[in-house]
């Protein structure tokens, strides 16, 4: 079992407000999210809100299944993210793609506009989840669908043997997610919030992020970008993370233990607006 690790893969993600992120990140979450778009009925010629859209890795993935026909316009509050997302699709030629910075709670584009709204690892962080889906909900045409993406604490980690050092790391990250009032339990909540927004759930899965010795979730890149958040919420000290010697530390502890370690479930779900398209 020997996986190569890609450079992409270390170079950081978005995970939350404010964080300076390098341009052309591969997520190992998107075969997940890939695999929910494509379920949910995503495809060419469709219009579709990428909610929370960060730099614009999930918009990407949506403008290659709508097609030339189709058109994804990407919202987020987060300017530089927008930024960094303008940039990228400029230099890989996406025309069917537009960003526009909004807050999810000013949301008032023309009702029915689009045939699917998305969002990957946003509601975690929404205070008012029922409302700001209610205001995704009505941008969408009688019959659209929405689908969602979240990851959730609620069951792990899960390991057989402990590896004390990848948990406290991704320890680092659920407190100072927590502290700063994302709910870290989404996916429990997610199916209850939607039917509370008036959408009928039609599908919920569960899927999870599993690390070996060999192959690597990007921990570091997360913790490199988190690293002023993480010390300012006082969950851990600079020299306590150590980021120069943290990678390696982490793999020699997975090597040494043989052992497989579920760092994350992630969440996929859809559900549709009421009402039979005109
Ligand atoms: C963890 S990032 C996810 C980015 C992107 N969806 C992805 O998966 O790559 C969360 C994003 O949600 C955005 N966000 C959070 N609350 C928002 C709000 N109320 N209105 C608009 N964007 C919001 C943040 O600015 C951030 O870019």
């Amino acid at each position: 079992m020997k996986t190569k690790i890609s450079d992409n893969n270390l170079r950081g993600r978005d995970l939350g407000q404010g964080l300076v992120r390098k341009e052309s990140l591969t997520d190992s979450v998107d075969d997940m999210t890939k695999r929910m778009l494509v379920d949910a009925g995503i495809g060419p010629g469709m219009h579709v809100l990428d909610v929370g859209c960060g730099s614009g890795d999930v918009s990407h993935l949506l403008a290659k299944l709508v097609g030339k026909e189709g058109h994804v316009i990407g919202i987020d509050r987060d300017g530089p993210s927008l930024e960094i997302a303008r940039d990228r699709i400029r230099k890989l030629d996406l025309p069917n793609i537009t960003f526009i910075q909004r807050d999810i709670c000013e949301l008032s584009p023309e009702p029915g506009q689009f045939d699917a709204a998305v969002a990957r690892r946003v509601i975690m962080y929404l205070p008012e989840p029922v409302d700001a889906i209610r205001r995704i909900s009505a941008t969408l045409r009688p019959g659209g669908v929405v689908a969602f993406l979240e990851h959730d604490n609620t069951m792990v980690p899960g390991r057989l043997k402990p590896l004390p050092l990848q948990e406290k790391v991704n320890g680092w990250i659920r407190k100072t997610i927590e502290k700063e009032g994302a709910n870290t339990h989404i996916g429990f909540d997610l199916p209850f919030i939607l039917e509370s927004a008036g959408l009928t759930v039609e599908h919920i899965r569960a899927e999870s992020i599993i690390q070996t010795p060999q192959t690597n979730y990007p921990t570091v890149a997360i913790i490199r970008a988190m690293l002023p958040r993480i010390i300012q919420k006082g969950v851990a000290t600079e020299e306590e993370i150590d980021l120069e010697t943290l990678e390696q530390r982490l793999i020699d502890e997975r090597t040494k233990a043989s052992s497989l370690y579920v760092s994350d479930m992630v969440f996929t779900l859809w559900a549709r607006k009421p009402g039979i398209p005109e």
